[in-house]
C-alpha cells in the first residue's frame, strides 16, 4: 500500500510550517493542484496528511476511536491551560460523559433564562465602555468583543457571584492564561518561558475562586440557576461511580469557558464588520427585529424567530470559520477510503471544513458574504439543520452527550461531527444572536473588512479593526 505523497519541503522538520501558518487555505490550494484532495505535509517533525473536502470530513470526523486520537493531537495546545483530569488529559470515554455532564446547562431551559441576562450584561456594557460614551464613535471589536463574550458567558453559565468578581485583576488573570493557549503549544508545550509561568498561576488563580465559589453554593440551600456550576456540582459522577473532584470541575469550567471564548468572539468581530460594509442588510436586520418584537425585552423564542439573523451567523461561520484546521493522530495504520494509500500510526489527519466553506465548488461566489444565500433552507431555529446535512438519512448516533447526526459528509461543518462535535452551538447562537439583535436596536455602523489572521489561536481580523457607529433614532 502507499504513502499519501508528501509535500515538498527545504528546511528539515519546520517543513511547509510556515506557508501552512500564515494561508493556510491558500496553501492547501496550491497543493491541491498538484496532488488533488489527499496530499500530507512536514509540520514540526509532525507528517499531516490533509484530506479536503466532504469525504476528508467523513474520514477524519467518523474515524473510529481505535484508529485515531483527538486527544493525542490536542492534548499539548490545551491541558496546559485548562488544566489535569479534563477533556484531552482524560481517555475519551470520559470526555464524552464531561461533554453529558456539561450539557445539563446547554438546554432550551437554560437558554430562556440566559437571554435577559446576556442583553442586560450587553446593555451595561454600552453604557459603561469609554468606547460606547455619546451619540457616535468608534470600537476596536478585537477588544470590545473578547469582553462582551466573556462577560456574557459569564453572566449566564457562572452566575452572578462570578460575574460580580470579573474586575481588573480578574482580567488580568484571563489575560495571562490566554496568552499561554498559543499554537506555540502545539510544539512547545512547557518550555520554561515567562509568559508559560504567567499562565499556570492564572489557571490556579482562576480554578481557586472557581472552587470557592462551589464551596459557597454548597452551603447554601437548594438549587437556584440552571447554570453551568450548579449542572457540574449535581452532574459529575462517571458511569464507573468515580465523582470529578472539585479542581477538576473547576478546570472543566475553564475548558468549557475556553472553548466558546474565542469562537465566539471571533465570529461576533465579523459579523459586525461585514455587517458594516452593508447598511442595507442592518435596516433589513432592523425591520426583522421590530416586525418580530416591536419594542418588547428579546426573549430566546423571538430569537428562533429571526430567520435573517440566524443566516446572518450562519454565513459568518461560513466566511470565517474560526477554527482552519481540525486534527486527530492516527494510532493504527488507517486506509484512505476510494485511494491506495494508508496513512501510518504516527502520522496525524487534517480536515479543514473552513476550507469547503470558502470554496467555489461549493458555495459559488464564496467570497462574498450573502446571509441571503441560506433564504431556501426557510425558518430560524439555532443553528444547526438538517439541510446542513445534505446527505444525511436521519440516521443519528448517541456518544453519550445526546444525539447527533451521523452524517458528517457535507461541505458546511462549522462544529465539526461525529464523537467530537461540538456541544456549545446552541449556545452559541443563543449568544450571538442576543449580542447581534441589541446591536441593531442600538447602532448603526460602517467599517471595512479587515484580511484574516490565521496565526492566532482562532481565524481573527487583522487589527485593530474598528466600526464607526452612532445611536440609532428611536
Ligand atoms: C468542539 C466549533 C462554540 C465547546 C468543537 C469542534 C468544532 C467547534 C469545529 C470540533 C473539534 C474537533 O472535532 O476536533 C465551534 C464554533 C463555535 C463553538 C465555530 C462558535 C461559533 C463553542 C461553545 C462551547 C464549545 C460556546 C461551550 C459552551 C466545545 C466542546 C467541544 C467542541 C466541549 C468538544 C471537543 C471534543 O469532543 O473533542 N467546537 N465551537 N464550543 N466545542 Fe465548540
Amino acid at each position: 500500500k502507499d504513502r499519501v505523497p508528501l509535500v515538498f519541503y527545504w528546511i528539515p522538520w519546520v517543513g511547509s510550517a510556515v506557508t501552512y501558518g500564515t494561508q493556510p487555505y491558500e496553501f492547501f490550494d496550491n497543493c491541491r493542484a498538484k496532488y488533488g484532495d489527499c496530499f500530507s505535509f512536514m509540520l514540526l517533525g509532525r507528517v499531516m496528511t490533509v484530506y479536503l473536502g466532504p469525504k476528508g470530513h467523513e474520514f477524519v470526523f467518523n474515524a473510529k476511536l481505535s484508529d485515531v486520537s483527538a486527544e493525542a493531537a490536542y492534548s499539548n495546545l490545551t491541558t496546559p491551560a485548562f488544566g489535569e483530569g479534563v477533556i484531552y488529559d482524560v481517555p475519551n470515554w470520559k470526555l464524552m460523559e464531561q461533554k453529558k455532564f456539561a450539557k445539563v446547562a446547554l438546554t432550551t431551559e437554560s437558554f430562556i433564562q440566559y437571554v435577559p441576562l446576556m442583553v442586560d450584561e450587553i446593555m451595561k456594557y454600552f453604557k459603561t465602555s469609554p468606547d460606547f460614551q455619546g451619540k457616535k464613535g468608534e470600537v476596536d471589536v478585537l477588544k470590545s468583543q473578547p469582553e462582551m463574550t466573556l462577560y456574557t458567558a459569564s453572566r449566564s453559565l457562572m452566575g452572578k457571584d462570578l460575574r460580580n468578581m470579573l474586575n481588573a485583576k480578574y482580567a488580568g488573570w484571563y489575560s495571562d492564561l490566554d496568552k499561554g493557549f498559543t499554537p506555540l503549544n502545539f510544539a512547545f508545550p512547557y518550555l520554561p518561558l515567562p509568559g508559560y509561568k504567567l499562565r499556570d498561576k492564572a489557571h490556579a488563580h482562576i480554578t481557586n475562586t472557581y472552587m470557592e465559589l462551589i464551596n459557597k453554593r454548597r452551603k447554601e440551600s437548594g438549587t437556584h440557576e440552571r447554570d453551568l456550576v450548579d449542572a457540574l456540582m449535581n452532574n459529575s459522577t462517571y458511569k464507573d461511580g468515580t465523582k470529578m473532584t472539585d479542581q477538576q470541575i473547576a478546570n472543566l469550567m475553564v475548558g468549557v469557558l475556553m472553548g466558546g471564548q474565542h469562537t465566539s468572539a471571533a465570529t461576533s468581530s465579523w459579523f459586525l464588520l461585514h455587517l458594516g460594509e452593508r447598511p442595507d442588510l442592518q435596516e433589513e436586520l432592523y425591520k426583522e427585529i421590530k416586525d418580530t418584537i416591536g419594542d418588547k425585552p428579546l426573549q430566546w423564542q423571538d430569537l428562533q424567530k429571526m430567520t435573517l439573523m440566524n443566516n446572518t451567523i450562519r454565513e459568518t461561520l461560513r466566511m470565517h470559520h474560526p477554527l482552519h484546521s481540525v486534527f486527530r493522530k492516527v494510532i493504527h495504520d488507517l486506509p484512505v477510503p476510494g485511494t491506495k494509500y494508508v496513512v501510518p500510526a504516527g502520522h496525524f489527519v487534517l480536515a479543514s471544513p473552513g476550507w469547503s466553506m470558502t470554496h467555489e465548488e461549493f458555495f459559488p461566489n464564496s467570497q462574498h458574504f450573502e446571509p441571503h444565500r441560506w433564504d431556501k433552507l426557510g425558518g430560524a431555529g439555532g443553528g444547526f439543520k438538517k439541510e446542513d446535512n445534505a446527505d444525511e438519512k436521519e440516521e443519528t448516533v448517541d456518544y453519550g452527550f445526546g444525539k447527533i447526526s451521523k452524517g458528517v459528509s457535507s461541505p458546511y461543518l462549522p462544529f465539526g461531527g461525529g464523537r467530537h462535535r461540538c456541544i456549545g452551538e446552541h449556545f452559541a447562537y443563543t449568544q450571538l444572536g442576543t449580542l447581534l439583535v441589541t446591536f441593531i436596536r442600538n447602532f448603526k455602523w460602517t467599517s471595512k473588512v479587515p484580511e484574516p489572521d490565521y496565526t492566532s489561536m482562532v481565524v481573527l481580523p487583522v487589527g485593530p479593526a474598528y466600526i464607526k457607529w452612532e445611536k440609532r433614532e428611536k
